[in-house]
C-alpha cells in the first residue's frame, strides 16, 4: 500500500482528494493546523470511506515538526494543498501569504530531499495565466505577471518545485492548475467552509439563497461576453480529487520529472448562466444585483483539458447541474446541522 501525505487535507480540494485516495487504496496522512478547515472533516471522511487517516496538526512552517512526521512514516508521495488561498487578504498581508505559501513549500521539498521522498503533486492555479490573449488557455499559454501575492505565490510555488526537480534527477512533481473548484461530495458529508463572508461565486448564491446573505451582487454586466459576466471554467470538485490521483500515477511512472495540467472542463459559464442554473436546479429565485465590477477579475477564461485528457487519461465527468446540484445539497446540511 502506498503512503500519501496530504497537506491541507481537511479543506474544501484536500478532503474530497483524500476521499478519493483511500476509496483506490492509498494509506493517507493528513497534515492540517486547522486555518481554514475543521476537525469534524476527519469524522466525516471516516463516514464516507469507513477509513480515519492518521491526522497531525501541524503547522507546515514548522520545520521541526514536519520532519518528525515525514521520518515516522515511510511516506511514498506528497500532495501539497496547505496554503492560504483569498486573493484579497493577499494583498493586505503578503508577508504572511509569502510565509505561509512559500516557507511551507520549501519544508515539505527539504523533508522530501533529506527523506527521500520522491513524488510531488502541488495545487496550482489557472491565476497563473492571468488574462490570456487566446482562448482556451493550453500548457503553453505564456504565463502573465500575478495580479496579486497569492498568485505570485502559485507562480513562485511553480519555479521553485521545478529548479528542484532540475537538480534532483530522481525527484518527480507535477503542478495542477486549477480552474474554478466548486460542488461538493454527492453524500454531502463534506463541501466548501468558507470562513465568514464568503469570496467565492457558489458560496455565496448558496448562503443567500439560504437566507445567510441578503442578496448577491455580480459583479460587472458590461464585460465583452455574450450576456455581459465574466466567464469561468468551473470543475466538480469530486473531478478534481480524481485528477490528483491520475497525477500520482502518471507521476510514478513519467519519464518526465518536472510537468504541470490545465484542470478544467474545456467549458466556460458566464455568472448569469451560473445562476439559472442555480434558479432552476433549486427551483428558487435567487436575489441579485449587477454592479460595479470587481478589480482584478479576469474578464474570460477556460482551459484546453487535452493534456490531461490524453497524458493522464483523466477528463470531467460532471457537469454544471451536477456542480450546482451538489453545493447546494450541501449548503442544505449545513443548515440542518
Ligand atoms: N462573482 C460575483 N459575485 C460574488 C463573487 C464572485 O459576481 O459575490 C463573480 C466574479 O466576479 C467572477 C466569478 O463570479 O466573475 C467567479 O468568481 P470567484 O471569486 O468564485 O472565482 P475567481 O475566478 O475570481 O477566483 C478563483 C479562485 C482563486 C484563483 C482564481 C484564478 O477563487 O483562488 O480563481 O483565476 F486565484
Amino acid at each position: 500500500m502506498e503512503n500519501v501525505l496530504v497537506t491541507g487535507g481537511l479543506g474544501f480540494i484536500g478532503s474530497h482528494t483524500v476521499v478519493e485516495l483511500i476509496a483506490q487504496g492509498y494509506k493517507v496522512f493528513i497534515a492540517d493546523n486547522l486555518s481554514n478547515s475543521k476537525i469534524e472533516v476527519l469524522d466525516r471522511i471516516e463516514k464516507i470511506t469507513k477509513v480515519k487517516p492518521e491526522f497531525f496538526n501541524i503547522d507546515l512552517t514548522d520545520k521541526e515538526k514536519l520532519f518528525n512526521l515525514f521520518s515516522t512514516y515511510n511516506l511514498d508521495s506528497i500532495i501539497h494543498f496547505a496554503a492560504s488561498k483569498a486573493v484579497g487578504e493577499s494583498v493586505q498581508k503578503p508577508l504572511l501569504y509569502y510565509k505561509n505559501n512559500l516557507s511551507s513549500l520549501i519544508n515539505v521539498l527539504e523533508c522530501c530531499r533529506e527523506l527521500k521522498v520522491n513524488n510531488l503533486i502541488f495545487s496550482s492555479s489557472c491565476t497563473v495565466y492571468g488574462q490570456p490573449d487566446k482562448l482556451p488557455v493550453t500548457e503553453k499559454t505564456p504565463k502573465q505577471q500575478a495580479e496579486s501575492p497569492y498568485g505570485n505565490t502559485k507562480q513562485v510555488g511553480e519555479e521553485i518545485i521545478e529548479d528542484y526537480c532540475n537538480s534532483n534527477v530522481d525527484f518527480k512533481a507535477i503542478s495542477l492548475r486549477y480552474f474554478n473548484p466548486i460542488g461538493a461530495h454527492d453524500s454531502a458529508l463534506i463541501g466548501e467552509l468558507p470562513l465568514g463572508i464568503p469570496n467565492n461565486l457558489i458560496p455565496f448564491i448558496t448562503q443567500t439563497a439560504s437566507g445567510i446573505r441578503e442578496k448577491l451582487n455580480v459583479f460587472g454586466g458590461d464585460y465583452d461576453t455574450p450576456d455581459g459576466t465574466c466567464i469561468r471554467d468551473y470543475i466538480h470538485v469530486v473531478d478534481l480529487a480524481k485528477a490528483h490521483i491520475a497525477a500520482l500515477k502518471h507521476a510514478n511512472s513519467s519519464k518526465v520529472n518536472y510537468d504541470f495540467f490545465n484542470v478544467g472542463t474545456g467549458k466556460g459559464h458566464s455568472v448569469l448562466e451560473v445562476i439559472q442554473t442555480f434558479e432552476a436546479q433549486s427551483g428558487m429565485k435567487l436575489n441579485y444585483e449587477i454592479v460595479e465590477r470587481r478589480p482584478g477579475d479576469v474578464e474570460k477564461i477556460y482551459a484546453d483539458t487535452t493534456k490531461m485528457n490524453q497524458e493522464l487519461g483523466w477528463s470531467a465527468e460532471k457537469d454544471l447541474n451536477d456542480m450546482i446540484s451538489s453545493a447546494w445539497k450541501w449548503q442544505k446540511s449545513l443548515i440542518k446541522s
